[in-house]
């Protein structure tokens, strides 16, 4: 391999103050918080920087300091950076609907603004409920801290998924969002477009000359693009049973993956160019019909993994006895433009399944037989490439090839690439990637307002044909915890995850 250039340090963020909205809650502990710590150790974060928690708990600086190192640090001996990151760490208590406290909030910012010399510079990150979402963006409007200070200034807002329920409920999360503040002030994150391997999709498509040409329906037959947990709803099911997997991974997750898979080369590697080719992807996608076989939803009984005994989804603590929420979902889509028209793309994700895997598979047609129908009969296999985003981050390309000796037989073989080789690991984990990329400006990641509008409009007849109740009833397949899914679509799952 060819020596890189060192390009992880090639990046200079901007001072700036990180307001966190919510810094009570899970994300912060369990997300925000670790990734601006290692991002603080990494020296990815700016020399001037302060990060303010708000949220209606009441704790002083140094109680939430203490609460964030014991999520931070634990069971690390990283005592001396902890200390130099800690007092950068501040709280301001907060009534979310208060004009009060948001003029309690601008002075504190004020005065981190000149203690820690950043500028006007402004992150807020919403992590609270989607409830909130709309509100605490009013509230920042109307108390002046959605605008910048000066011309050199910058603000942003970063909103974490969901992004709306429904089309109508993202619809008017944008407009009440927009209200504030401008599109290029939004920073929708979905920290899946972060992962190295997801952004090299489009390395690997756009930058190898060779599998251009042929990702097309000349060539292809069909793409299978699969993202399956092994875990349950966890401590989730208040969020999990009212929203459902289509909702959680098919609207955001997998409609991204189908995106980076199937669009046209941009014009420039520039958010927008990227954006815009996302959008016609998804524009072209054909109306879901509501044929029997485009879809099929599945929710999890009992069953186990490695021995231990797991609950069905409805005796997991906060569902509901009759839930009719769908865990696991198939969706055969049709993408109707020139490069795709007649290749199904098979999308599947779904919880408490198998194994946890997140891969494309692109299946070529089978070769022209006649010269070794003779010899093997009348199917050769198809040549098929795997992008492997998890559990490991790699390219696969299977290739037919003789078996030494006398006869021509045919064997599969593998040509193997992975991402790992060469480094010991990635240099920023996805939400380090996604939180620097909102202090430097980048939107190339992140969700632009017409694309959000645009999948809900493709996924929402989905959902108001699943969720009426006869068509729900009747499309609800039960599957065993630890299994790959339904039994009616199990050869098309083996397919991809084989
Ligand atoms: N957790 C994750 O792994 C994850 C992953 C992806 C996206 N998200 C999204 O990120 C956001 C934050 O998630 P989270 O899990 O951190 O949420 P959370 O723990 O339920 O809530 C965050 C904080 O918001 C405040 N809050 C909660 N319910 C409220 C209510 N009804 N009214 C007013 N304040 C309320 C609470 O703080 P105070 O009571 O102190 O104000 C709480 O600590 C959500 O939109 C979620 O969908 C979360």
């Amino acid at each position: 391999m060819s020596q890189v250039p060192d390009c992880n340090n090639a990046v200079h963020p901007d001072p700036c103050i990180i307001v966190i909205f919510g810094a009570s809650g899970d994300l912060t502990a369990r997300k925000l918080m670790p990734s601006l710590f290692r991002m603080f150790r990494k020296n990815y974060l700016p020399e001037k920087v302060a990060i303010l928690g708000c949220a209606r708990t009441v704790l002083d600086d140094a109680e939430f300091r203490q609460a964030m190192r014991a999520r931070c640090c634990a069971g690390q001996d990283n005592d001396e950076a902890w200390a130099l990151f800690a007092e950068k760490l501040h709280y301001q208590p907060i009534e979310y609907d208060q004009e009060e406290s948001y003029r309690h909030l601008k002075s504190a910012i004020t005065k981190l603004q000149e203690k820690f010399s950043t500028g006007g510079n402004l992150l807020f990150d919403l992590a609270v409920p989607p409830l909130l979402y709309s509100q605490v963006g009013e509230m920042l409007g109307r108390s002046g801290l959605a605008a910048a200070a000066t011309d050199t200034a910058w603000v942003r807002l970063v909103v974490e998924k969901p992004f709306g329920h429904s089309y109508e409920s993202a619809l008017e999360l944008e407009n009440n969002l927009h209200a504030s503040f401008s599109e290029e002030q939004l920073f929708r994150i979905d920290h899946y477009l972060a992962k190295e391997t997801v952004q090299n999709i489009l390395t690997f498509r756009f930058a190898n000359q060779i599998f251009e040409p042929i990702w097309n329906r000349t060539h292809i037959d069909w793409v299978g693009i699969i993202s399956s947990e092994t875990l349950g709803v966890e401590k989730r099911a208040g969020y999990y049973d009212d929203s459902g997997v289509l909702r959680d991974m098919f609207q955001n997750h997998m409609m991204q993956l189908l995106a980076l898979t199937a669009m046209e080369p941009p014009a420039s590697f520039k958010a927008d160019a990227i954006q815009n080719e996302k959008v016609k992807v998804f524009t072209s996608v054909l109306p879901f019909s509501g044929a029997e076989n485009n879809i099929v939803l599945g929710q999890y009984d009992s069953g186990s993994v490695n021995g231990e005994a797991l609950a069905g989804y409805r005796d997991e603590d906060g569902v509901k006895a009759d839930s009719r929420t769908p865990t696991f979902a198939f969706l055969k889509l049709d993408i109707d433009n020139w490069r795709w028209q007649g290749v199904p793309f098979y999308l599947i994700s779904g919880k408490r399944l198998k194994e946890k895997c997140t891969r494309l598979v692109i299946r070529f047609k089978e070769a022209p037989l006649a010269m070794f129908k003779g010899q093997i009969g009348d199917h050769l296999s198809g040549n098929r490439l795997v992008l492997s985003v998890y559990p490991e981050e790699s390219i696969t390309l299977s290739i037919q090839a003789k078996i030494p000796g006398p006869r021509l037989c045919l064997r599969t073989g593998d040509l193997h690439f992975s991402y790992s080789q060469g480094y010991d690991d990635f240099v920023l984990d996805a939400y380090e990637k996604a939180l620097l990329d909102c202090i430097l400006g980048d939107r190339t990641l992140f969700w632009r307002q017409d694309g959000i509008l645009a999948t809900w409009k493709l996924v929402t007849p989905i959902l108001e044909d699943c969720e009426g109740e006869s068509c729900r009833i009747q499309q609800l397949h039960h599957y065993e915890a630890g299994s790959w899914g339904p039994q009616e679509i199990l050869p098309t799952i083996r397919e991809i995850v084989s």
